[in-house]
C-alpha cells in the first residue's frame, strides 16, 4: 500500500494541517463503476417505458420505430453491464485487496459485525465520532454485496432469459438462461420480478448516492474523488 503524508502551505498565522492519502481503488475499479453507473441509468429509464410505454404513436410502429430504439437502448446497455461486471470479477481476482471487498465479505467475523453496527448507529445519528476507514465500511460492504451484487447479477440472469426468449431457439441467450423462464413460471413471471429488481436497485442507489455525499462531507475522509481518482484522503481535525 502506497501511504503519503502531505502538507498544506500555511497561510501566515494559520496552523498547518495534517492529511494522510491512501492509494484504495485502481483505475479498473473506478472505470468499472462509472460505466455500470451509466448502463444502470440507462437501464433503469429504458425499463420503465418498455414497462409503461409511452401514449400510442400515429403511424406504423415500424416507421417511426420508437419502442424499437427504446429496447435497444436497453439490450445494449445490458451488454455492457453485463460484459463490466465480469470484468469486475476479473478484477477482484487480480486486483489489489479493495478490489475484493465487494465480493469477500466477512460475515463469519464478529468484529466485522460490531463496526456494522457502529456504522448503523452512526449513520442514524446517534454516535457522535465517525470511524474511518481505508476500503468500504462494513455497512456499506453488505449493502453493496447484499443489495448491489445480488441485485446486479438477477437482473442480468433474468434479463438474458428474457432477451434469449426473443432471440429465440439456438441462440446463445436462450442455451445459456432459457432454463430462467420455465422456472419462474412464465414469461411474464420474469417481466414481473425483473421490473421490481429495477426498484430495489434505485433503492439501493438513492440510499448510496445519498450516504456517499453525507460521508464525503461528515466522516473527515474524502469518498466521491477516491471513486473517481483513487486516493483517500483523511483529514486530521487536530492541528499538529
Ligand atoms: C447507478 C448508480 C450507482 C451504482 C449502481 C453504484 C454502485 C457502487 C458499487 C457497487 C460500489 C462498490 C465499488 C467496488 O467495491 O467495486 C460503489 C462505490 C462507491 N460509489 Fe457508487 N454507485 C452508483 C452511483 C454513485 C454516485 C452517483 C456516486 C457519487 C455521488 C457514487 C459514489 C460512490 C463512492 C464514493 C463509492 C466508494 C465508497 C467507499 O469508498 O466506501 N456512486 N458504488
Ligand atoms: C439494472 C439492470 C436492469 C434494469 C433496471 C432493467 C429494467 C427493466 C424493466 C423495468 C423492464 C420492463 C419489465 C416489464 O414490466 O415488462 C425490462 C425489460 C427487459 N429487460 Fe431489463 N433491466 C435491467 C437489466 C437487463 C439486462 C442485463 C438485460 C439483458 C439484455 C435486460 C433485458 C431485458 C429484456 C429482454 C426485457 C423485455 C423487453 C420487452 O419485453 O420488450 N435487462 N428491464
Amino acid at each position: 500500500m502506497t501511504e503519503q503524508v502531505s502538507q498544506t502551505l500555511a497561510q501566515p498565522g494559520e496552523q498547518v494541517r495534517r492529511q494522510t492519502a491512501v492509494y484504495v481503488y485502481e483505475a479498473p475499479l473506478r472505470l468499472w463503476h462509472w460505466v455500470t453507473v451509466l448502463c444502470v441509468i440507462t437501464l433503469c429509464i429504458s425499463g420503465y417505458f418498455i414497462g409503461s410505454p409511452l401514449p400510442t404513436m400515429p403511424g406504423e410502429a415500424s416507421d417511426h420505430f420508437l419502442m424499437g430504439y427504446i429496447r435497444f437502448a436497453h439490450f445494449a446497455a445490458g451488454y455492457v453491464l453485463a460484459i463490466a461486471f465480469v470484468g469486475r470479477i476479473y478484477w477482484a481476482i487480480v486486483g489489489n485487496h479493495h478490489a475484493r471487498e465487494l465480493f469477500l465479505v466477512p460475515l463469519h467475523k464478529k468484529r466485522w459485525w460490531q463496526e456494522a453496527y457502529h456504522e448503523l448507529r452512526w449513520y442514524l445519528f446517534l454516535e457522535k465520532v465517525p470511524k474511518k476507514y481505508i476500503g468500504h465500511n462494513p455497512l456499506g460492504q453488505l449493502a453493496m454485496f447484499g443489495i448491489f451484487v445480488v441485485g446486479i447479477i438477477f437482473m442480468i440472469v433474468t434479463g438474458f432469459a428474457l432477451y434469449g426468449e426473443g432471440t429465440g431457439a439456438g441462440s446463445w441467450a436462450n442455451n445459456w438462461f432459457g432454463w430462467v423462464i420455465p422456472m419462474m413460471g412464465q414469461s411474464q413471471d420474469v417481466h414481473t420480478w425483473h421490473h421490481l429488481g429495477m426498484w430495489y436497485i434505485i433503492t439501493f442507489v438513492m440510499i448510496h448516492v445519498y450516504v456517499a455525499i453525507r460521508e464525503d462531507i461528515m466522516s473527515r475522509q474524502s469518498l466521491i474523488s477516491t471513486m473517481v481518482g483513487g486516493w483517500r484522503m483523511f483529514k486530521d481535525d487536530k492541528p499538529d
